[in-house]
């Protein structure tokens, strides 16, 4: 089991892809990314080998993520990969895409064995999204449909940002709601491009709540283990909020993190990493990258409620995969 030293047990592994991302998000990406050289991404045996050790160790749920983890030529390969470990105790195998090629992947993607998808989408008006992610969203829309149609369970992610995207809470929930989709709206975290976050910029929890009243009826909803706190809205349990800023779950965190290099961040907001796939290039053993794995769990740091403000770090956002 991996535990650290306030307590928490680790069960959910977010696995980075690549930090390669099609969209260009300014809430993840600097204006001018500097891609991870080719070379040094863990391959599709490398990743099976750490997973492997990390549900050996009590993870059950492992989370594809990017930049974008659909950019990744074999990822396929990749999910039936993973797939093998379900014998060994993999119970979920997910992944968070900005959907752009899922009508391409979506049934490929169930076929090798994916359980569910969390689908970016930061708008309904096509403008707004254009404005937000530098894309078109067709695509996006035809992807969510693909994802639906392959028998995908989808939940969608919206980042919110004042000024840029607030006056979508409502045609969103609406347009989630008639689907039958789930729905979390997240506050804008600071690990964007330095200098770019403000406080002022956050729609919290609070805001969030106060513009779906205007329309709908809002009931909280018990906690589950997810980072959501879920809302009934109008009889429909499908609304969320991941409150990172304005009420920081870290007491009940039960996740880890592998950049695409196997760079392992015990916390989204650890101001350093432990070069795990590193050591697995200069050939540690299973071993001894177990204790490594150990070690730096057990040192997981409190959390971002521990330590609330951006953090100096040349990993951003599209580097860790959220
Ligand atoms: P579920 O397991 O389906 O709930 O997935 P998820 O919401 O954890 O994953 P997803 O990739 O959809 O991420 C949605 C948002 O939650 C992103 O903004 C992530 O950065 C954020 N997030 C995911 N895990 C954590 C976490 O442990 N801590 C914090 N602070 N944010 C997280
Ligand atoms: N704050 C909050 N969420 C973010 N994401 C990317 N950058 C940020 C940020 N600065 C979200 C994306 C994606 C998930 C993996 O992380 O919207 O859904
Ligand atoms: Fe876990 Fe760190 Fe997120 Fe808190 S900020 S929930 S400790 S990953």
């Amino acid at each position: 089991m991996l535990s650290d030293q306030h307590g928490r047990v680790k069960r959910k592994l977010r696995l980075s892809l690549t930090d390669r991302c099609n969209f260009r998000c300014s809430y993840c990406m600097p204006t001018h990314p500097v891609w991870l050289p080719k070379a040094t991404l863990l391959t599709r045996a490398e990743l099976l080998r750490l997973s492997r050790l990390a549900v050996a160790h009590g993870i059950t749920n492992i989370r594809l993520t990017g930049g974008e983890p659909l950019l990744r030529a074999d990822v396929l390969d990749i999910v039936h990969d993973l797939q093998s470990l379900r014998d060994e105790g993999l119970e979920r195998l997910s992944m968070t895409s900005n959907a752009e090629r899922l009508g391409m992947f979506a049934r490929p993607l169930r076929d090798a064995g994916l359980d569910d998808l969390n689908i970016s989408l930061d708008a309904v008006d096509a403008d707004v999204f254009k404005a937000l992610t530098g894309r078109g969203i067709a695509p996006v829309m035809a992807g969510i449909d693909a994802a639906r149609a392959a028998g995908l369970p989808v939940k969608l992610n919206t980042v919110l940002i004042r000024g840029r995207n607030e006056h979508q809470i409502l045609p969103l929930t609406e347009w989630a709601l008639a689907r039958g989709l789930a729905l979390r709206f997240i506050e804008y975290m600071p690990l964007d491009q330095p200098g770019r976050w403000q406080r002022e910029d956050v729609v919290t929890e609070a805001d969030i709540l106060a513009t779906l009243r205007t329309r709908h009826t809002v009931e909280a909803l018990p906690r589950g283990s997810e980072p959501a706190t879920r809302y009934r809205i109008d009889g429909q349990d499908r609304v969320g909020v991941i409150a990172t800023v304005s009420n920081p779950f870290c007491g009940t965190c039960d996740r880890i993190r592998l950049t695409a290099t196997g760079e392992l961040f015990t916390c989204l907001f650890a101001k350093t990493g432990t070069p795990l796939g590193a050591r697995m290039r200069a050939g540690d053993d299973d071993a001894a990258l177990t204790e490594i794995l150990r070690n730096a769990v057990w040192h997981k740091q409190a959390g971002y409620a521990a330590q609330p403000g951006p953090v100096e770090r040349p990993v951003l956002m599209y580097g860790i995969g959220g």
